[in-house]
């Protein structure tokens, strides 16, 4: 069957249920998922409710409604399909909309995932979307939404734009009007929303001498390039407002400043999402920092403010999202300000720290990318916490850049390997990605990784 038939049929199923109960995921990806498909239903007659999970495993499996209801699992379910199975659920009671890789199973649950079709950067609020045109060609209006899941999970990140499927949502998005598509706009994060002195001194993909890890350094930068940074009454100006020729007066200067340390300038511009209908200078504005808000909400356990603000809350719910996202960053500047004093420990190929029970495990890896651009960049980092409901495992979160990918490091291979040589579980992406392990092999497990890491770039 093709990507197509499996949308049709997928759509199909949920025209004919009684009700539908969804599943999904706490991430940007899966809330978008959840926001864009109980949308779809809504708007289909059909009654809908909505149960999110940090991830589907035999705990978390409660969560799944024992009713008649057609349970869609959206950003998950696809690896845990013996979980469905050994829950006694039906072929008929099951829909999966996912983008991760499908574990065999006995019992043939309807699937729609682009990944057995090639499609691999398309994430689950892309399939939901696929899925939610198909129930009404009307919903072309949740695009933005599928854009801002597509960018959350790292669709783009490689390929410096969204490509196959989830470009044509792009384009849906552009022709309904809420979504400008700029095609070579700077490669950066916080465009919307950050002083174009932080934003470019943040960036390190790619890194820029002078400049990466350097507030000061862009501000002079700036200063020489000839750009005001703050508007007449005084207010730091953002990336987005600026004019034309002042971005490229950036960029030029930006890319000669590469060429002069011997650096490529690929990596220097990406296609940007931004949604026009959202304010100026507002976390709503382009799809990466809408994703963050997401995850905001999501790490801190809060998954259904942000699917409200993706279904178009402004209200009381859009401050509550924002005072997440003020409490998110205030939490992740402690916490790398915690790895950067307590220092990690280098082995050959990896850098490591146990945090302890300081933090959540939903955070200990944006803490890690964070560090690592200000630690030693080239070496991955990992970070350990311990999970206070339950002592017996740890969590683990490791972070690389792009720099480390290109020379053949992939951390979801890594931790998949070495958690399941340990009796432990993960999985992610090649430069981010997590698992959980028996507390007592952390030590083992550790040396492990940075075995797998040397192979890796042998
Ligand atoms: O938790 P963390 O932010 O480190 O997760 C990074 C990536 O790894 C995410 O895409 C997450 O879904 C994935 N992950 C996983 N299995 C785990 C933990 C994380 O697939 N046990």
């Amino acid at each position: 069957m093709g990507f197509s038939e499996e949308v049709r049929g997928a759509a199909e199923t949920i025209r004919c249920a009684e009700s539908v109960s969804v599943i999904s995921h706490i991430d940007a990806d899966g809330i978008s998922s959840e926001a864009i498909i109980r949308t779809a239903i809504t708007r289909a007659g059909v009654p809908v409710t909505s149960h999110f999970v940090r991830q589907l495993e035999p705990l978390t499996m409660k969560a799944v409604p024992e009713d008649d209801s057609l349970k869609v699992f959206v950003d998950l379910g696809a690896g845990q399909q013996n979980l469905l199975e050994e829950r006694g659920l039906k072929p008929e009671e099951v829909l999966i909309l996912d983008h991760h890789v499908a574990q065999p199973c006995d019992v043939p649950y309807q699937q729609v995932n682009g990944v057995p079709h090639g499609f691999t950067r398309l994430s689950a609020a892309g399939v939901a979307y696929f899925v939610a045109r198909e129930l009404d060609p009307a919903n072309v209006d949740l695009a933005k939404v599928a854009i801002v899941g597509n960018v959350g999970d790292m669709m783009a990140r490689e390929t410096l734009g969204l490509v196959g499927p989830a470009a044509e949502i792009v384009q849906d998005g552009v022709a309904h009007g809420s979504v400008r598509l700029v095609k070579k706009d700077l490669n950066c994060y916080g465009t919307s929303t950050r002083p174009v002195h932080v934003c470019l001194s943040y960036n390190d993909d790619p890194r820029i001498p002078g400049i990466t890890n350097d507030v000061r350094g862009a501000e002079r930068f700036l200063q020489r390039v000839g750009v005001p940074q703050k508007t007449r009454d005084g207010r730091h100006r953002v990336w987005e407002e600026l004019e034309q020729d002042e971005k490229k007066a950036i960029t030029s200067a930006l890319v000669q400043q590469l060429l002069a340390n011997g650096e490529g300038v690929d990596r220097l511009f990406a296609e940007t999402y931004l949604f026009v209908d959202e304010c100026e200078r507002s976390p709503l504005r382009n799809a990466s920092e809408f994703a963050t808000l997401l995850n905001a909400c999501g790490r801190w356990a809060k998954p259904r403010i942000g699917s409200s603000v993706c279904c178009g809350d402004r209200g009381r719910v859009y401050r509550e999202a924002e005072y997440m996202l003020n409490n998110h960053r205030t939490i992740i500047r402690e916490l790398l300000q915690f790895i950067l004093e307590t220092g990690v420990t280098e082995l050959s190929h990896l850098q490591y720290l146990h945090v302890g029970d300081r933090y959540p495990d939903t955070i200990i890896g944006i803490g890690a990318g964070m560090a690592l651009g200000k630690l030693n960049w080239r070496k991955p980092i990992l970070i350990m916490c311990t999970l206070p409901e339950d002592p017996s495992l740890t969590k683990v979160s490791m972070r690389t850049n792009e720099w480390s990918v290109r020379r053949g490091v992939d951390l979801q291979a890594v931790l998949t390997i070495a958690s399941g040589e340990y009796g432990g579980g993960g999985g992610g992406h090649p430069i981010a990605a997590g698992a959980f392990i028996p507390r007592e092999v952390e030590e083992v497990f550790v040396s492990r990784v940075n075995e797998l890491l040397r192979d890796q770039l042998s």
